[in-house]
């Protein structure tokens, strides 16, 4: 069986391929252009991807040495991201589903972060707790299986990528900060300024108090902002960053003292942080529970992820007509509303 798997929800237009259940090809191109605007531009976002789709569709089949009229399913990104940005995947995949006469399959973007770890060799067990920290989510999520999860907590303000990005730009850093605050953190104290970590209830979370905590915190100790030294920005940088792990280590723990589980697993962009890994390698030893965490190019968006929870779906009998979603760009929870009903 050949599955394509399209992400073209934000900056990344991604192509994957898998082939007899071998991932053969995860193309990602990045938009880096965003960078000089401080944050994604949905507008050249879209007309990005429609350049580079085809390009990179043509690159996958070689790779994978299939033609187009090989691929037995079809599989987008359909939710949540950018309207025109997800218009793009959804539309082409539609139409060469229409046009191959093979099965479409809509995929949760989210979904798609959730089982990501499967892509690794040694994969998670049912029921594991995952961890989703992207760009716009931050959710607690028990997973019992390919049909079946229950959200334990989410975010009630900012996502912690979200969170990272505006700190970043507020230490006046290029887009996108996670990696740019996990670099100048490498160099600084992390004790140094104690930013608070929110109070929330049961599994949620909250990273406004924290990021606002940061901007009061450079308003007052630097009028000036040209007297702010390179140490300072490393300091703030590693002190923001541990309150970010403070905060997801905290209702982790919780979650997993609270819930029968066999592995955890860490997801979503922001999985790449070391820092948050080192914290869950010990959360796992401490616990005695298997951890998967995808290997980076699995962790930022790409289409291996959208392929394989398209393929799931398919397998546990999930059929779409090309008139499903309703409309791109929907919600996660609005998504597993609509699907309960098909
Ligand atoms: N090393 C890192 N440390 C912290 N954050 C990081 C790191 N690398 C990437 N990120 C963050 O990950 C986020 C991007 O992740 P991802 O691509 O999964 O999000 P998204 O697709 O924009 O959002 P969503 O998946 O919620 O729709 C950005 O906020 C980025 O700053
Ligand atoms: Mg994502």
């Amino acid at each position: 069986m050949n599955i394509l798997g399209i992400e073209t929800s934000c900056d990344e237009t991604s192509i994957a391929v898998i082939s007899n259940d071998k991932l053969t090809a995860n193309l990602i191109s990045s938009q880096d252009f965003h960078a000089k605007y401080g944050g994604v531009v949905p507008e050249l976002s879209s007309r990005a991807h429609l350049q580079i789709i085809i390009p990179l569709i043509k690159d996958a089949l070689k790779k994978s040495n299939l033609e187009l009229k090989d691929f037995d399913l079809i599989c987008s990104t359909a939710g949540p991201g950018l309207i025109g940005a997800l218009l793009v995947g959804l539309t082409f995949a539609k139409g060469l589903s229409f046009s191959l006469n093979k099965p479409f399959i809509p995929v949760d973007h989210i979904e798609g972060h959730l089982y990501s770890g499967f892509l690794m060799e040694d994969k998670p067990e049912f029921p594991y707790l995952a961890l989703v920290v992207s760009g716009g989510h931050t959710l607690l999520v028990l997973v019992k299986s390919f049909i079946e999860m229950k959200i334990l907590g989410t975010t009630v303000d900012d996502a912690a990528g979200e969170a990272f990005d505006k700190v970043s730009k507020m230490l006046g850093f290029p887009y996108p900060g996670g990696p740019q605050i996990q670099k100048n953190a490498e160099s600084g104290d992390e004790n140094k300024i104690d930013f608070p970590v929110a109070e929330t209830k049961g599994y949620d979370f909250s990273f406004s108090g924290l990021k606002t905590a940061v901007l009061r915190y450079i308003q007052k100790k630097y009028p000036d902002k040209s007297k702010m030294t390179q140490q300072d920005l490393y300091d703030i940088s590693a002190s923001f960053q541990q309150a970010v792990v403070k905060a997801l280590v905290q209702k982790t723990k919780q979650a997993i003292e609270n819930n029968n589980i066999k592995s955890l697993s860490l997801v979503g962009g922001v999985a790449a942080n070391k820092k948050i890994r080192e914290a869950f390698n010990e959360l796992s030893h401490k616990y005695q529970k298997k951890l998967v965490i995808p290997e980076l190019q699995y962790c930022g968006d790409n289409a291996a992820m959208i392929a394989f929870r398209g393929k799931t779906l398919y397998d546990s009998g999930k059929r779409f007509g090309l008139d499903y979603p309703p409309y791109p760009g929907f919600k996660f929870e609005d998504y597993n509303k609509s699907k309960s009903s098909l």
